[in-house]
């Protein structure tokens, strides 16, 4: 007999049985509630809620786990690349050298978006924020590929899902070099996935392009320790905009806009803008510590705490060594490091975070690598995008093959009763 919980309401009692996950989490199944009592809930935030069963991604935020498809982030950071972990995350298992070689070939295949694309880029002002131009240029897509619509098939599904995984490296070099004002060309396939990203972003029109390792490697750990964090905001976005059979490429618009939020994905450009203002304030961490913890000041300490983390992000900790490798190895002394690991050695000193259990997060330290690449702050949140897209596709994926029904949450009422109209010479 599996667990059950017992509710005792107005003098009845009510049974809702308990459902275990592989990793002994429990929840109350509580989808005959409302039929059962009359009653529902009501937990703003979803901090108490979940909203699926889901087999990608599991994370301990009291232990500071994280696991792809049961996969350590520690061991997948260190020896798989992205393309991989893409595969994984989205089909459920590392892909053999012949099924990553086909992944590749397919999206390969996809890499062309219509040159009518480059129409609506052209209607933005260079000041417009670039997660703003990715959602809409992701949602654009949609009028060039309708096939990838209304899929409900498998084989519809991987069509869909190679499309985008080719375009939208595109869409972001694109929005990038339209800020930049360079032209808007394609990468080489003969280039791995995330080197072809990196070349179509960065190439200058007059010169040949030099691959450097260091960075390629730096830029496919960061896309990997991205690439999933189970229920976060914007893959909820992703999964309840696909409830509705929006289509894959509508949903991931939405979960764009979600992320570019400054409390989720927009957290590492507000982090760099943080500490760039401490570096031009001298450096005085105090002052902006003590702002973050008081209370009539709306300032807070970006790339700090977490819902579900209670204990050190191990993005974070993974982060914050590669940014002293990157940084050593390219040569590379900014003083926005040291800033920052000063920032975190007080916050993990001070009874403030302590108490709240406020540990850095993905955003803390990801900004300073991205600024040793060579990209700008703007589009710190587009490469979080980027690494993100692969899970937004597995979530989408497990939702739809799951039949899930269409998200519809309920609410408690606590307008106006019910009234009369009135005239408006009467009032
Ligand atoms: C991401 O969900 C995910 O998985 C997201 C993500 C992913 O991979 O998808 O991990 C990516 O979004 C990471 C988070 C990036 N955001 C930031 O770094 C923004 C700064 N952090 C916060 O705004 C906050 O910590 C959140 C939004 C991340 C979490 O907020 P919660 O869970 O709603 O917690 P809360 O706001 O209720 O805070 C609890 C207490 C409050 O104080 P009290 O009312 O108890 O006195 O902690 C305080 C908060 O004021 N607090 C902070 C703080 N974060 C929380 N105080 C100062 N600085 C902070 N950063």
């Amino acid at each position: 007999m599996s667990d059950k919980v017992t509710l005792e309401f107005k003098g009845n009692k009510y049974d809702f049985p308990i459902v275990e996950g592989t990793e002994k989490e429990q929840a109350i199944d509580i989808k005959t509630l409302r039929s059962a009592t009359g009653l529902t809930t009501i937990d703003p935030g979803y901090k108490n809620t979940g909203s699926c069963e889901s087999a990608i991604t599991f994370l301990d935020g009291e232990k500071g786990i994280l696991r792809y498809r049961g996969y350590s982030i520690e061991e997948l950071a260190e020896k798989a690349d992205f393309l991989e972990v893409a595969y994984l995350l989205i089909f459920g298992e590392l892909p053999n050298k012949d099924q990553l070689a086909k992944f590749h070939s397919d999206i390969k295949k996809e890499s062309h978006v219509d040159e009518e694309m480059k129409k609506i880029l052209d209607g933005f002002p260079k000041s417009a924020h670039p997660m703003g131009v990715l959602s809409s240029l992701t949602s654009a897509l949609i009028a060039f590929n309708p096939s990838s619509v209304n899929v409900t098939s498998e084989n519809d599904m991987y069509h869909a899902i190679v499309r985008i995984l080719a375009k939208f490296p595109v869409l972001v070099a694109w929005t990038l070099r339209k800020k930049k004002g360079l032209p808007l060309d394609y990468g080489d396939d003969s280039l791995g996935y995330v080197e072809n990203i990196h070349k179509m972003m960065f190439k200058r029109p007059s010169e040949d392009y030099k691959s450097n390792k260091i960075v390629i490697d730096a830029l496919d750990k960061l896309l990997i320790l991205h690439a999933d964090h189970e229920q976060n905001c914007s893959t909820s976005t992703v999964r309840i905009v696909g409830s509705s059979h929006a289509g894959l490429f509508a949903s991931l618009s939405a979960g764009i806009s979600a992320l570019w939020g400054p409390l989720h994905g927009g957290a590492n450009q507000a982090v760099l803008e943080m500490l760039e203002a401490i570096e031009a304030d001298g450096g005085d961490t105090k002052k902006y510590m003590a702002k973050a913890k008081d209370k009539n000041d709306p300032f807070r300490l970006m790339g700090f705490g977490h819902r579900v983390y209670k204990n050190f992000d191990p993005r974070a900790k993974i982060i914050k060594v590669a940014a002293d490798e990157v940084l050593n190895d390219l040569g590379i002394d900014d003083p926005i490091l040291d800033i920052a690991k000063g920032l975190e050695k007080e916050a993990l000193e001070d009874p403030y975070f302590v108490d709240r259990k406020l540990y850095p997060n993905v955003d803390f330290y990801s900004g300073i690598i991205y600024r040793a690449l060579g990209i700008p702050t703007e589009m710190f949140t587009v490469m979080f995008a980027l690494g993100r897209l692969p899970g937004w596709i597995a979530q989408w994926r497990e939702m739809r093959l799951n039949n899930e029904p269409i998200g519809r949450p309920r609410q408690v009422y606590v307008g106006e009763n019910h009234r009369s109209f009135v005239d408006v010479n009467k009032r």
